[in-house]
């Protein structure tokens, strides 16, 4: 096995590790080190099993399991695609499963609405469009670093809101009564720091509506400007699909999005793990009223 950098300004491939025929402790230590200090690992081969692909994340820890506006639902697979999970079929465009997919083409880090946020997310390639529907991720740690000494300060001891209820109002999708009454916001540290390495990261993007204690105007402010800032070229890799591509991110360093392509005319399937970041459990994240 061998871990080289991506031509780009953050991220890393593995060569010769091949997930289906199971993984062996120390290869996955080697992968879980470059992860802690490239944020994005690249790994290509034939398309994961469900089965390969589950053992594999739980090797990172706990799956996640899929909230309910997922086709996946229950399982712990959240499943992008344009097919109908029962018939294989594509689904009209204008279809409400392909409308709440449009949120992931916000920059986003996904579960930053969950209590425990996330760790990681695995997201397997297994069948891709021929033109179309790269995946684009962006260094909030890259970001950080570049931030102006006076700025790192003020933001460092900040607490930020996240809720899905306000990032899928972002495209205007609407929970009913009864869903709004189960989802809270949470709160979680704005800048966080890796428990290996202490670089510190932010947690942005869609799901962050506010800084706790602030006007919204003022918190959204402060927060659309980080994004715009994190979000610049040179803090971005862009994942080009090969079937059987595996791309990890981390959601404590990155936020990432989907590109579109054409869903009438093309197929994709992609199947994502989602892996809780069991260092959350030190800080209070009581849930805090919608
Ligand atoms: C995700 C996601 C982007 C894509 O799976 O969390 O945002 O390109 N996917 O499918
Ligand atoms: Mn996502």
């Amino acid at each position: 096995m061998k871990i080289q950098r991506l031509d780009a300004p953050f991220g890393c491939e593995v060569l010769g590790l091949d997930i289906n025929s199971g993984v062996s402790k120390n290869d996955y230590l080697q992968v879980r080190a470059a992860f802690e200090t490239y944020s994005v690992v690249v790994i290509r081969g034939a398309p994961l099993s469900d089965a390969s692909q589950i053992e594999f994340s739980e090797m990172f820890g706990p799956c996640e399991k899929t909230l309910k506006g997922n086709p996946a639902a229950g399982s712990v697979f959240a499943r992008q695609s344009n097919l109908d999970i029962n018939t294989g079929d594509q689904i009209p465009a204008e279809d409400r499963r392909m409308f709440y997919q449009k949120a992931n083409m916000l920059w986003h880090a996904d579960s930053a609405f969950k209590p425990r946020a996330s760790l990681c997310s695995i997201l397997s390639a297994r069948i891709i469009p021929s033109a179309g529907g790269a995946t684009e991720v962006a260094s909030t740690r890259l970001a950080y670093d570049a931030l102006d000494e006076n700025l790192k300060t003020t933001i460092d001891p900040l607490i930020a809101e996240y809720s899905l209820v306000w990032s899928r109002g972002l495209i205007g999708y609407e929970f009913n009564d009864e869903e709004r009454s189960t989802m809270h916001k949470v709160r979680h540290p704005l800048v966080r720091e890796n428990p290996v390495n202490q670089k510190k990261s932010m947690l942005i993007g869609a799901h962050a509506m506010n800084i706790e204690g602030w006007e919204q105007a003022d918190g959204l402010k402060l927060l659309n400007e980080l994004l715009s800032h994190a979000t610049q070229q040179k803090f971005c890799y862009r994942h080009e699909w090969q079937e059987g591509d595996v791309l990890i991110w981390d959601n404590r360093a990155c936020v990432h999005r989907a590109t579109p392509y054409d869903s009438n005319a093309e197929k994709r399937l992609m199947q994502r793990t989602t892996i809780g970041d069991l260092s959350e459990e030190a800080f209070d994240h009581k849930a805090v009223a919608a």
